[in-house]
């Protein structure tokens, strides 16, 4: 394994003591967590999907269609919900980067909150997806807290006549005011993204122009294919360097590739590892691991 891209790094990082990095991240960086990504061949959620009876993938996420049928987004948000996984070695070398001081910004598209469960703090936290942290009902606007949502997707045993089976009923989170549909607040395809994400983003591009720092952004983990998302690395000043670490070149990378770009083609959670040893940040590494 080439690991070029990953040294290139931590000598930056070496060499600039007040450099600071963004990281941009996707799907990838959680897959070792047990969580799928959504568009790799065969594993990808998006091929998995057939047994939801969707008319397309995306449909899982699609605003119009849940409000027709939301049973597939709640069967799967019954499987995906945040507390059946823990954070990759990956998610806490952003944390290592915000204990030494060398973090800006997380934009993220995931909505597993293994970021915040990863104890990084919100204010470097930009969740451009929104996530399964807070709740609200798509009518009334009534919200709900993660447990109380939680206990909403809980199927609920419907007790039968002597010698029947029980069976497990599925009923659709609704809401105690109104009896709409509860929704986490994640951004469905349909929707805008939370104004933070815009907000954060034209600060941090003015941040991103002062030359004396030289900062980084390191994409990670992500197809680059859903916008405005997308976008953001060629948004990058060119005087910036573009770190890309993923199993495949993607995006802007792939389409506008520029000669200060670094890329490593790997798992994010190995990128983590070989950073952490390159900076001497192990140990404190492992600590957050639990190893
Ligand atoms: P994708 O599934 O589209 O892309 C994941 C990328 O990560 C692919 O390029 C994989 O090859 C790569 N990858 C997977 N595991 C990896 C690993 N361990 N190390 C390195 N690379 C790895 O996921 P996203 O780009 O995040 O929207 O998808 C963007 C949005 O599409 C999501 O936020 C989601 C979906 O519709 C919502 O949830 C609202
Ligand atoms: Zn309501």
């Amino acid at each position: 394994m080439d690991r070029v891209g990953i040294k290139k790094v931590a000598e930056h990082l070496k060499q600039n003591s007040d450099a600071q990095v963004i990281f941009m991240v996707g799907a990838g960086i959680s897959t070792p967590c047990g969580i799928p990504d959504f568009r790799s061949p065969k594993t990808g959620l998006y091929s998995n999907l057939s047994r939801l009876g969707l008319p397309f993938p995306e449909a899982v996420f699609d605003i119009d269609y849940f409000e027709e049928n939301p049973k597939p987004f709640y069967t799967l948000a019954r499987e995906l919900y945040p507390g059946n996984f823990k954070p990759s070695r990956f998610h806490y070398l952003m944390k290592v980067f915000e204990e030494k001081g060398r973090l800006h910004r997380v934009y993220t598209q995931n909505i597993d909150t293994l970021e915040r469960e990863a104890t990084i703090s919100e204010k470097y936290l930009v969740e451009a997806h929104g996530s399964f942290a807070s709740n609200e009902c798509i009518s009334c606007s009534k919200s709900y807290s993660v447990d109380r949502f939680k206990e909403k997707l809980e199927p609920v045993k419907i007790q039968h006549k002597k010698g029947e089976k029980d069976q497990i009923e599925f009923e659709y989170a609704l809401c105690d005011k109104c009896d709409s549909l509860v929704k986490p607040s994640i951004v469905f395809f349909g929707e805008s993204l939370p104004a933070r994400f815009f907000d954060t983003w034209e600060k941090d591009l003015e941040w991103l122009k002062d030359k004396k720092k030289k900062n980084l952004v390191i994409v990670v983990g992500t197809s680059l294919s859903v916008y405005p998302f997308a976008s953001l690395p060629s948004e990058v000043p060119s005087e910036v360097p573009r770190v890309l670490w993923n199993y495949e070149v993607v995006g802007d990378f792939h389409l506008n590739p520029r000669s200060s770009d670094v890329i490593f083609k790997g798992s994010s959670d190995e990128a983590a590892e070989e950073l952490a040893m390159e900076m001497g940040w192990n140990e404190e590494l492992r600590k957050l691991v639990g190893e």
